[in-house]
């Protein structure tokens, strides 16, 4: 605490991102400003200029706030939340897509206030509460950070800005993956759609951002839930999750994926690290079910091909976040009903914003972690 950025360096000149994200207020000409903006034409940000480097790779600078543009919304960055695809960004391992440009200013996860709104958005206005997927511009640590309207939703103050910034990507890929699976959530389904989806579920990783999620919503869905994670996390993921058996991932069975009540699974929320295909054909049920996987490699990617063009019963199916902003109102809305509860593994402020990358390249966070713009120095 108290500590002041090590690396801090002024940026005068023209950010060379060439992404929307930090365009220089003074070249948005076609922005309308229904509320002041910021008084301040610059903010801090943290920021790294290539490949490679972790944590030690990110510096503090100062860059004009970003102006939004058609479809965006200006933030006053109140938290974000480092999911592992901003560090697998930064290492380069979609470098044939991400980023765009250098610098970067990473993180898409984002939890604040509209100060400003861009043009043709309609549904907000300065002073919301908001949460908010900006990806793949990211720019969520900065004080300020433009985001697309289209996917940024309403934050009731039952929701804290941590936990509004912690849902989007971590309890998307939760919920999608589900529901690739089969479940229904929608209170309409029909008794035969509903019984039609699987029954019994395993969540790999479910201390985890992504898997403390799914284990939860699972549970909403009335699913008999088997989790795996560490030994430390066997009581939160049974007691606090709501899990009903739990599985340390290093013991044999645990590596077996074998579920202590005997129990095949339906279907697996496949969160953790790659895992060879027979560990998950011995753990699906005879009829048959599906792996959700998260974390796709080479062979599971044609693995599931073969899968598809096979017409196998048991079925590996990559997946890949696409955010939906009707999914991000449900998940805020599951928040503030207290049926959806986020962990928070730590707590960051801007200034330590290396120790919260840090943290999440280590791969074992309890729940997320988060950056919070005004947290205690
Ligand atoms: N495809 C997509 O669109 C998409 C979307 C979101 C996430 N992902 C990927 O999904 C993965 C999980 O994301 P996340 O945010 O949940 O990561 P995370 O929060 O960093 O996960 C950390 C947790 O995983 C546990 N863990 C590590 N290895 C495990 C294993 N073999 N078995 C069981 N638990 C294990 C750790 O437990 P210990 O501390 O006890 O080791 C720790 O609690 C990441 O690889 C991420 O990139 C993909």
């Amino acid at each position: 605490m108290g500590r002041t950025p090590s690396c801090v360096h002024i940026q005068t000149q023209t950010p060379t991102l060439a992404h929307q994200t930090h365009t220089p207020r003074a070249s948005a000409a076609m922005a309308t400003t229904p509320s002041p903006p910021p008084s301040a034409t610059t903010m801090r940000a943290v920021q790294y200029d290539g490949y490679g480097g972790g944590a030690e790779g990110l510096k503090h600078v100062e860059v004009p706030i970003p102006a939004p543009k058609e479809g965006e919304l200006l933030i006053k960055m109140e938290a974000a939340s480092i999911n592992p695809i901003d560090w697998k960004i930064q290492k380069g391992m979609l470098r044939l897509f991400l980023p765009k440009k250098f610098p970067f200013i990473p993180v898409g996860d984002l939890s604040g206030e509209v100060v400003e709104l861009g043009g043709g958005v309609s549904g907000f206005k300065p002073g919301d509460k908001v949460v908010s997927m900006s990806f793949p511009n990211c720019g969520g640590l900065a004080e300020y950070a433009v985001a697309p309207a289209s996917l940024t939703v309403a934050r009731p103050p039952e929701v804290s800005a941590a936990d509004g910034a912690s849902l989007p990507a971590a309890a998307g890929s939760a919920l999608q993956q589900l529901k690739a699976a089969g479940v229904r959530f929608d209170a309409d389904a029909d008794a035969a759609a509903a019984a039609a989806g699987p029954k019994n579920v395993l969540v790999t990783a479910a201390s985890g951002g992504v898997g403390h999620y799914a284990v939860q919503l699972a549970k909403l869905a009335g699913l008999h839930v088997t989790a795996t994670c560490g030994a430390r996390n066997l009581a939160f993921v049974r007691d606090g999750l709501g899990a009903d058996e739990a599985l340390d991932y290093r013991t044999p069975d645990g590596a077996a994926l074998r579920s202590p009540s005997g129990r095949r699974y339906d279907a697996v929320a496949h969160c953790a690290p790659p895992a060879p295909w027979p560990v998950f054909r011995d753990a699906l049920a005879d009829a048959g079910g599906v792996v959700v996987d998260l974390t796709p490699g080479v062979a599971a990617t044609v693995r599931s091909f073969l899968h598809r063009v096979t017409f196998s019963k048991k079925r590996l199916v990559p997946l890949i976040l696409m955010p939906k902003k009707e999914e991000m109102e449900w998940l805020v809305d599951m928040a503030k009903q207290g049926k959806l509860k986020t962990t928070i593994d730590s707590k960051y402020p801007l200034s330590r914003a290396q120790e919260a990358w840090a943290k999440s390249m280590e791969g074992h966070a309890t729940g997320k972690i988060v950056v919070e713009m005004g947290g205690t120095e």
